[in-house]
């Protein structure tokens, strides 16, 4: 059993990690600048969503999981996981520098013959600048980059599920990284660093594409004046190949839309399908609120309209880069009054209240709690929650 930190370690990719580690009987060290979240996992509450992670946090806190603001623990430590990605930055390009920022801060701590992992999704490269970085201390850094693939939320059961891509800049660290993963995955897949740091950004940029061209399909057949759901479901009944033919939606949140801008920076901005894609799935917020408009007569000036879920997931109460924020500022410059309403969020308008006092309603993520009201409003649901396409 390895004596692991995970810095980084309080977040949604460094605790479902952290858990399943400490479950599989490795000492997790969860390094975090945040505070809260330190003390809120030390008295074992979960500091957001997360399925499964309540039930193994009571099992593991002060046995085999610590949290702690002190980057002290990881001279001890066998494996540094490091969650920190590459971002994007007001030109769409990555920013190589918060992740090579956060190695140099805690790079003196390392043990010489500690597994340095990467956790996050990197720009392609960034394992050779970070090798680079590490020769400046040691003679022959153990470096690998293994990528998550997890669902939000759902991080717990898919670490125990998918197959885990690992690859590094040794044989040795690629070794290491076998060793710890097979602790944990179903599966370990080797391939070169490069070559790992592709796969992940490919993996979420597909997600992406294929969100894009349901959302792409919805507004061209909407704008038409005709029902996508009616078709939707036709085109997929009883028809094998439409069967992963996703409904259309906000598609959000911190990762998918800044992986497919990395991958288009890679490839020189001629990923065009990338490019695309983020223009079509930013621009389903403007559409739904032109199908609004519509609805309540061709104005929403001076009009309550109400927006059902914030977050940019279902069921999650993760707020980042949701597109219901986006469609209550395209709302607003339409000079409506905009009332936001979500389960998940403390200070938003109950649901009895949001639905009492608008004009219109629409559905910015379709929480369970939404799934069977009956609403005698003007609504907009593109995702085909209330409307069934009958
Ligand atoms: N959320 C996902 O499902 C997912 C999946 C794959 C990859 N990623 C990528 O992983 C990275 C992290 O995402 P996240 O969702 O876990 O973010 P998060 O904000 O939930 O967690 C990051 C954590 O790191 C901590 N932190 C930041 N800088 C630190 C430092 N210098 N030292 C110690 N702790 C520090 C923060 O306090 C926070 O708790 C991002 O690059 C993201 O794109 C996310």
């Amino acid at each position: 059993m390895k004596k692991i930190s995970i810095i980084g370690g309080c977040g949604h990719v460094g605790l479902p990690l952290g858990l399943t580690l400490a479950q599989a009987g490795h000492q997790v060290q969860l390094v975090d600048l945040n505070e809260r979240a330190v003390q809120s996992i030390n008295k074992g509450v979960v500091p957001f969503v997360e399925a499964g992670a309540a039930e193994i946090l009571e099992k593991t806190i002060g046995k085999t999981l610590f949290a702690t603001t002190s980057p002290d623990v990881i001279r001890t430590c066998d494996v540094v996981v490091f969650v920190t990605g590459t971002p994007v930055d007001e030109h769409l390009n990555p920013r190589v520098h918060d992740v090579v920022k956060v190695i140099n801060s805690y790079k003196s701590q390392i043990n010489k013959n500690a597994l340095v992992v990467l956790r996050s999704t990197v720009y392609p490269g960034v394992l050779e600048i970070i090798d680079a970085i590490l020769r400046e201390t040691f003679e022959e850094p153990l470096l690998a980059f293994c990528p998550e693939r997890i669902v939000q939320g759902k991080g717990i059961e898919e670490i125990g599920n998918l197959p885990q891509l690992i690859s590094a800049t040794s044989q040795k660290a690629e070794d290491m990284a076998h060793d710890l993963f097979v602790t944990i995955a179903p599966k370990v897949i080797r391939l070169k660093p490069k070559e790992a740091e592709i796969a992940k950004l490919m993996t979420n940029a597909w997600r992406y594409l294929e969100f894009a061209a349901a959302n792409q399909f919805y507004m061209m057949v909407e704008s038409q004046g005709l029902d996508f759901y009616k078709i939707f479901n036709a085109l997929r009944d009883d028809y094998p190949r439409a069967q992963h033919f996703p409904r259309p939606g906000f598609a959000a949140g911190p990762c998918l839309f800044k992986d497919t801008m990395q991958l288009s920076a890679f490839h020189k901005s001629h990923f065009f399908l990338g490019q695309s894609a983020m223009l079509v799935n930013e621009g389903l917020p403007v559409f739904v609120a032109d199908q609004m408009e519509k609805k309540l007569g061709g104005s929403l000036k001076g009009k309550s309209l109400a927006i059902l879920g914030m977050t940019f997931k279902p069921n999650n109460d993760d707020i980042r880069e949701s597109l219901s924020f986006k469609l209550k500022k395209v709302l607003e410059m339409r000079m409506a009054n905009v009332i936001c309403s979500d389960p998940y969020l403390k200070d938003s308008v109950d649901l009895e209240t949001a639905i009492e006092k608008s004009h219109g309603i629409i559905l910015g993520v379709p929480h369970n709690q939404y799934l069977n009201l009956k609403i005698n409003k003007p609504t907009v649901d593109c995702w085909g929650v209330w409307r069934k396409g009958e």
